[in-house]
């Protein structure tokens, strides 16, 4: 009797906060899958993430740079599909140092890209974009066809990766399917992301630094609700499309604060209103019927994710502690300083 082939998963970026919870996914929905992950470990990849696979059976980790193509090479061969989360994902950073974020997010795509395009078994290969190629949106939300207007060094270089990543399909019919999806959180988040940031300083008893006055918009998409959504774009997402990815939960950053407080048991006076970022995006909002046709929903409001998140991250503190000492501690009082 002959066996089926295994399916060939290649994750970039999978030792981050989102590719690590989509490996955790993957394992729940399918046995018979040989998952390899390619990840540089950045100061964001954590491999305690996916140590539960580290002795698994068809799960391999490579450590390397997806702008390195003999590494690549090495880990495409033969994959099915291909997950591209690696990045460097911090907007407060990249207007810091963009450096980083062009060559990550730009030519590391095109690199994957043009490795993928001599793998003669690949049947997808998801790019995952973000919201914040439309820029800032006050009244309304983006559809997929909405013009295209980054406002951080991030952004644009995001961009740039989701255009290539385009470009391939368009002009080799490499098959290709970008997501673009809005604010994340959940557990195995890096701590600079502003939830868990939140959450562990309440835990230690510090402030929370709010940009601003805590007025923009964001929509939180609970990051396993995420998973689900690219789970089913492997499967039934179209060549050269794209599909915007959003929790529907839209909420000013200062009531996100208030609603952290209140789940934690702390009071007002743990906020402290601090230096706003420069060229903050005021909002975002994505319209997501394109994705809802396929059959998706997001099954966590802002209220269910958060009191899970904050369970998540109160019994795993073995987890973070460590992070939270190594990181960059300007984000503890507000990365871009007092008022
Ligand atoms: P993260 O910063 O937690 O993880 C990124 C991972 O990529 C890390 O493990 C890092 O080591 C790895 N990486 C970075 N540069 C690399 C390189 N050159 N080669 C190989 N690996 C490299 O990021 P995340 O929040 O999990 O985001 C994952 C993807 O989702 C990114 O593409 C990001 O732009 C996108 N996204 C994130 C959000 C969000 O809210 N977090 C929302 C929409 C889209
Ligand atoms: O929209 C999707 C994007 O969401 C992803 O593409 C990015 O990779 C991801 O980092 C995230 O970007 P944001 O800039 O929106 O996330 P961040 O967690 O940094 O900030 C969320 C909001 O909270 C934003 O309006 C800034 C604010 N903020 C952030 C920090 C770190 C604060 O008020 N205080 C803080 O200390």
């Amino acid at each position: 009797m002959k066996l089926a082939r295994k399916k060939i998963y290649l994750i970039t970026g999978g030792a981050g906060f989102i590719g690590s919870n989509f490996v955790h996914y993957l394992y729940e929905k399918e046995e018979n899958i040989e998952v390899r992950v390619l990840d540089k470990l950045t100061y964001a990849a954590n491999l305690r993430n996916l140590k539960e696979f580290e002795s698994r059976r068809g799960f391999e980790f490579i450590r390397g740079d997806i702008c390195d193509a003999k590494v690549v090479k090495k880990a495409m061969a033969g994959a099915q599909v291909v997950v591209n989360f690696a990045a460097e994902t911090a907007v407060d950073r990249s207007i810091d140092d963009p450096q980083s974020f062009l060559k990550t997010d730009i030519f590391g795509v095109y690199v994957l890209l043009n490795e993928a395009r001599k793998n003669k078994n690949l049947k997808k290969f998801i790019q995952i974009s973000t919201d914040e190629v439309y820029g800032q949106i006050l009244k309304g939300s983006f559809m997929e066809t909405s013009p295209l207007n980054p406002r951080n060094p991030y952004s644009a270089s995001k961009l740039g990766g989701d255009r290539l990543a385009y470009s391939f399909f368009a002009t080799y019919r490499l098959p290709v399917t970008i997501t673009r999806a809005s604010n994340n959180y959940g557990p195995w988040a890096y701590l600079e992301k502003v939830i868990p940031l939140f959450i562990t300083n309440l835990i230690d008893g510090r402030k929370i630094p709010v940009y601003g006055e805590g007025k923009q918009i964001r929509d939180w998409l609970y990051v396993k609700d995420h998973c689900t959504a690219i789970y089913l774009l492997t499967c039934k997402g179209a060549d050269g499309e794209v599909y915007n990815i959003g929790g529907g939960q839209e909420c000013t950053n200062i009531a996100l604060a208030r609603q952290i407080i209140k789940l934690m048991g702390k009071t007002q006076r743990d906020i402290e209103f601090v230096q706003d970022r420069p060229g903050h995006d005021f909002r975002y909002s994505l319209d997501c019927s394109k994705l809802k046709k396929l059959g998706w929903e997001p099954q966590y409001n802002l209220a269910k994710g958060l009191q899970e998140t904050v369970e998540w991250y109160g019994a795993n503190e073995n987890w973070w502690r460590p992070v939270k000492q190594k990181m960059d501690q300007k984000y503890l009082t507000g990365y871009w300083g007092r008022k």
